[in-house]
């Protein structure tokens, strides 16, 4: 390992059949709750009432904050933020997946936050230096790891950017329960087990040094990639959901990009960019790009991904070329893609001629990666 890094993550974790039962413990001296939450699947699936319940027996004072939508917006991060310091909130308790995770962050560092939280926090890159909410996670789907880290992904219809909010403020505490994550239609199951596979390439495909975080990370693939195939089959496999909610958390909770030097996350920015102009569900807009994406760079980068299609994918490399193994190793993922139904073409997320210039627009350039692309580069992959 060559880089230098630094890693802290605080979060508390809980994890299985009972973690609810640590919320109110770890709750006990805030008396304020504001309960953030989606569109209604919370309250579908009884999660919304059980910890309502166990909210208004404890004497807590609950403020309800239903409806942030998937892939929140800027606007609705001033609504929260307006009422979180209306209703004086002592804590943001966050019910779903990531979108509500992100956005009970983002309030929990803007609501105090003196000026325009996206103008400091995303184009200065100031750290907060305001009141916080200290705020925490009870996780309904398994894909970003939103749960364990710092990190808030927010969209800015106004500006057509979407972009990640450093808060520099961990969950307090995450609740993970896998039987939450099974009322996941399997389009949402599969477009999170696709992120949580994306965050670790996007770390894994950079640098040339032996690093422990890049055998980590195949560990961590590989059980993925076993625990989605067992889902495809049963969905009701809570020994198969609770690995894949496991490494998601692991996925982007800053382990596996130790000493990467801040990685590629190129598909990111383009999914990002998609995002912009379709209300596609975030797993799906990498899906879309990965296999373009990754066979346009792998020239520059064989070794890494001849490594990946043996130590990931179990491909024999006996009598062929490297570049015979790197290609071997990206059509297995395809083909994984293609078996769980992932979106693997533009079109399929309903992106038109019109909104392709606007995505191309909207793209931002890392140079992380073992190739930075061009403009042009960029629109072969989406075309
Ligand atoms: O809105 P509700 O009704 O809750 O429905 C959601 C939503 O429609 C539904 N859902 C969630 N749990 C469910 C369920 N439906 C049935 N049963 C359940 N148990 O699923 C849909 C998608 O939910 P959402 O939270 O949007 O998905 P996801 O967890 O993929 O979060 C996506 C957001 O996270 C950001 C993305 O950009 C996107 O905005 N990301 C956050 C990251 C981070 N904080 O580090 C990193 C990621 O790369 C990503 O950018
Ligand atoms: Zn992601």
């Amino acid at each position: 390992m060559l880089g230098n890094f630094e890693y802290h993550n605080p979060t508390k974790i809980y994890f299985g059949k009972d973690a609810l039962d640590n919320l109110l413990p770890e709750i006990k001296n805030y008396n304020r709750i504001m309960l953030s939450y989606g569109k209604g699947s919370v309250i579908k699936i009884g999660l919304y009432h059980k910890v309502l319940s166990l909210l208004e027996e404890a004497g807590k004072t609950v403020i309800d904050d239903g409806g942030v939508m998937p892939n929140p917006t800027y606007d609705r991060v001033l609504e929260g933020c307006r009422k979180a310091r209306e209703e004086n909130i002592d804590f943001i308790l966050a019910l779903g997946g990531g979108s509500v995770c992100d956005y009970g962050k983002v309030v929990s560092v803007s609501a105090y936050c003196e000026g325009d939280f996206w103008e400091k926090y995303i184009e200065n890159k100031e750290k907060p230096k305001c009141k916080i909410i200290p705020m925490g996670c009870v996780l309904t789907m398994a894909g970003t790891g939103s749960e364990m880290n710092s990190k808030g992904v927010i969209s800015h219809k106004g500006l057509m950017k979407k972009a990640g909010v450093r808060c520099h403020h961990f969950p307090v505490f995450s609740i993970l329960n896998p039987m939450w994550t099974m009322t996941l239609p399997k389009y949402q199951t599969m477009s999170g087990c696709f992120d949580v596979l994306s965050h670790i390439m996007e770390n894994y495909f950079s640098g040339e040094d032996d690093n422990t975080s890049d055998y980590m990370a195949e560990g961590i693939m590989r059980s993925l990639i076993h625990a989605s195939l067992k889902v495809l089959e049963d969905p009701n496999d809570y020994e198969a959901r609770s690995n894949i909610m496991w490494c998601a958390c692991w996925g982007l909770n800053g382990l596996t990009e130790c000493g990467k030097g801040g990685g590629d996350w190129e598909v990111h920015k383009i999914g990002h960019a998609i995002s912009v102009v379709t209300d596609a569900t975030h797993g799906m807009t990498l899906s879309a790009v990965s296999y373009k994406y990754y066979d346009m760079i792998m020239p520059f980068g064989v070794k890494k991904f001849k490594r990946f299609a043996e130590n990931v994918w179990r491909v024999n490399s006996a009598g062929k070329s490297d570049i015979e193994v790197a290609k071997e190793g990206l059509f297995c993922m395809k083909e994984w893609m293609q078996k769980l139904g992932l979106v693997t073409d533009m079109k399929d997320l309903g992106v038109t001629k019109d909104n392709l210039e606007i995505i191309l627009k909207s793209v931002v350039y890392n140079k992380g990666g073992y190739k930075q692309l061009t403009p042009k580069e960029v629109k072969e992959i989406l075309s």
